[in-house]
């Protein structure tokens, strides 16, 4: 008998990078786009077959060296659930694009650590399994804030800040993103260590930067709760400017922003670690289809529209 589990995309809408240094941020579940687990027991041993990886390995628990991120996350389920490897086969999918900022390798993870419980017949909290997952990103990223695990572990929308309890947000008028994605990935790690230079180099002028990012999120918070969705649209231009001051922009994201704009969005920014990889666009319900053109027509190898609720 087969077993399921899964976990949904998301998507950062006001703060990243700021949060790596202490700002706060809001990310969303986008839960159309999801990686999934399928647990098929039996066989002897544990072994992952990565099917958009094109891999398949069998878990060594017993080896001391780990040095990848799927074997990292299944050894750390089996230690915190103090139980051997279960005799099973456990595929790995995802119709998530992998390095463009949608959080493929925590929704990965977060889908593989659920199947490991689940093999093992066991069950974790949303808090055990953000932990875990939070320790595969580590081995990702190198410097994880722990937005990515939290809004995709807890698929709801978060105001996070790094080091806290993550708060759960309500969205009290649903809204539209138009999300485009450049077809360039860039690596989260290398953004975020070269953010860490220029605020290691200039700390006065980057510290102002991320205040003002912060400030933009608070506001941000208080018109998704208060519903003034109109208002979302200048912060994340705003918050896209100052993005582009902390260099993670790119021409290919500066391009799909401005395409966005012109053709009605009501603001537009780049998400996640930038450099590459998507950009999302607040859209009304009469120009979405403007917009999604626009975008195809920039350059977009993938647009789609997704609703905030
Ligand atoms: O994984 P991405 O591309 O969505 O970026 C994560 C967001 C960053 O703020 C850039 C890094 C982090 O750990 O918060």
């Amino acid at each position: 008998m087969t077993m399921q589990t899964s976990a949904s995309a998301k998507i950062i809408l006001f703060g990243e990078h700021a949060v790596v240094h202490g700002a706060p941020a809001i990310a969303v579940p986008v839960s159309d786009l999801r990686a999934t687990a399928a647990v098929v027991p039996g066989g002897s041993g544990l072994t992952i077959n990565a099917l958009n990886l094109n891999r398949v390995l069998p878990v060594e628990v017993a080896s001391d060296v780990v040095d990848d991120a799927l074997v990292l996350a299944v050894r750390k389920t089996l230690d915190m659930l103090n139980t051997p490897p279960p005799d099973a086969t456990i595929h790995l999918g995802a119709t998530i694009p992998m390095a463009s900022g949608l959080g493929s390798g925590a929704a990965i993870s977060t889908a593989l650590v659920r199947a490991v419980a689940l093999a093992a017949g066991c069950s974790l909290s949303d808090a055990q399994v953000n932990e875990l997952v939070y320790e595969v990103e580590k081995f990702h990223h190198g410097n994880p804030s722990g937005i990515d695990n939290t809004v995709i572990v807890f698929e709801k929308p978060v105001y996070f800040v790094r080091d806290q309890p993550p708060e759960l947000l309500h969205i009290t008028r649903p809204f539209t993103l138009v999300i485009g994605d450049t077809g360039h990935s860039a690596l989260t790690k290398i953004v975020v260590k070269a953010v860490d230079g220029l605020v290691a180099a200039q700390p006065d002028r980057f510290a102002l930067v991320i205040e003002r990012i912060g400030k933009i999120v608070w506001s941000a918070r208080r018109a998704i709760e208060t519903g003034e969705v109109e208002s979302l649209g200048p912060l994340m231009d705003e918050n896209h400017a100052l993005l582009r001051d902390l260099t993670v922009s790119s021409p290919e994201l500066e391009t799909l922003v401005q395409a966005a704009r012109a053709a009605g969005a009501m603001g537009a920014k780049l998400s996640g670690g930038g450099r590459g990889g998507n950009m999302i666009a607040l859209t009304g319900e009469d120009r979405i289809e403007q917009v999604v053109n626009a975008l195809h027509g920039a350059g977009a190898v993938r647009v789609f529209a997704t609703r905030v609720e």
